[in-house]
């Protein structure tokens, strides 16, 4: 039986239905335990980084690698046709598309991705557009919570930090709409989750509630997700006095339930202090590692009709 991500696009989380996130966290699951390193032999997969990345870009070119197939691409647009002669993205997607069998990229601009999927003959992957989605950030999330909780299902979820342009929030904030999960959400109020995504998990019946600080609700919880708060958007006064609601530390964990898991997409610059890293709460480079798994089960579903 054909597979149902066979062929297909992935440039919105919310394009994957509740089953083809469960058969993508399955599959995961599957090859972090059975490595699989011939599954992409001759295949040829572009990686195409208009916008800088260490984790997104590393870990889809080690899961290609590892299961067997080959890269190529670039990590800053500074050297292509597009922007040094002025190539239109679409043509430049054209072709790339005719020399490799997916390709997956960043772009700074909201929309891109979707726009590459237009014009491409062969399967695009979203690495993340501007401010808008990184589904396969989600997918890896979602793994990362299915094993260190055991389901996806009922579970209560903070999100800390700047919601407003944080794309991993939005989708898995979407993502997680699917499994019946409650929300707090944490930010100040320059930085809340935008309006369109609160309307979308009211219209879903999803339970989310806004509260000022993590101390609040922290015994709750089964995954506090922190995220930077962006210090660039505040002026030096304003940051320094919203800051400190938004920093996790090793003391704050005192109540938490043992199961408790801190996630962060990283890069993290000081929304959790270092004291945290040596708890049994800290699973952030767990989830950084996860990339390369749920990334491999993406490529694995996208590229093999029969998986
Ligand atoms: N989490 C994440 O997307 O990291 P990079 O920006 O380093 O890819």
């Amino acid at each position: 039986m054909t597979n149902p991500l066979y062929n297909k696009h992935i440039i919105s989380i919310s394009d994957l239905s509740r089953d083809e996130l469960e058969l993508i966290v399955a599959t995961a699951h599957k090859l972090k335990r059975e490595p699989q390193p011939e599954l992409l032999r001759n295949k040829v997969v572009a990686s195409c980084f208009f916008e800088a990345s260490t984790r997104t870009r590393l870990s889809f070119e080690t899961a290609v690698q590892r299961l067997g197939g080959s890269v190529i691409g670039f990590d800053t647009a500074g050297n292509t046709s597009l922007a040094q002669k002025g190539e239109t993205l679409a043509d430049s997607v054209k072709v790339i598309s005719s020399y490799t069998d997916a390709f997956f990229m960043r772009h700074p601009k909201e929309g891109a991705a979707r726009l590459a999927s237009e014009f491409s003959a062969v399967p695009v992957i979203n690495g993340g557009d501007g401010s808008n989605q990184h589904p396969t950030q989600t997918l890896l999330d979602l793994y990362t919570i299915y094993e260190t909780q055991g389901t996806l299902e009922g579970l209560k979820v903070a999100f800390v930090g700047d919601l407003k342009y944080g794309r991993t929030v939005h989708s898995l904030a979407q993502a997680l709409s699917l499994f019946n999960c409650e929300f707090y959400f944490i930010s100040p109020d320059a930085l809340s989750m935008p309006e369109y995504l609160c309307e979308e998990l009211m219209d879903a019946g999803v339970k989310f509630t806004k509260v000022g600080t993590i101390e609040e609700v922290v015994a709750e919880l089964d995954i506090l997700y922190m995220t930077r708060v962006q210090k660039e958007r505040f002026d030096p006064t304003e940051y320094q006095h919203m800051k400190s609601n938004y920093v996790l530390s090793a003391s704050m964990l005192a109540e938490v339930k043992s199961t408790l898991k801190v996630l962060h997409p990283l890069p993290r610059v000081d929304e959790i202090t270092n004291d945290v890293d040596s708890t049994q709460h800290a699973y952030y480079f767990e989830q950084a590692e996860n990339g390369v798994y749920a990334r491999q089960a993406l490529l694995a579903l996208v590229l093999s009709e029969q998986l």
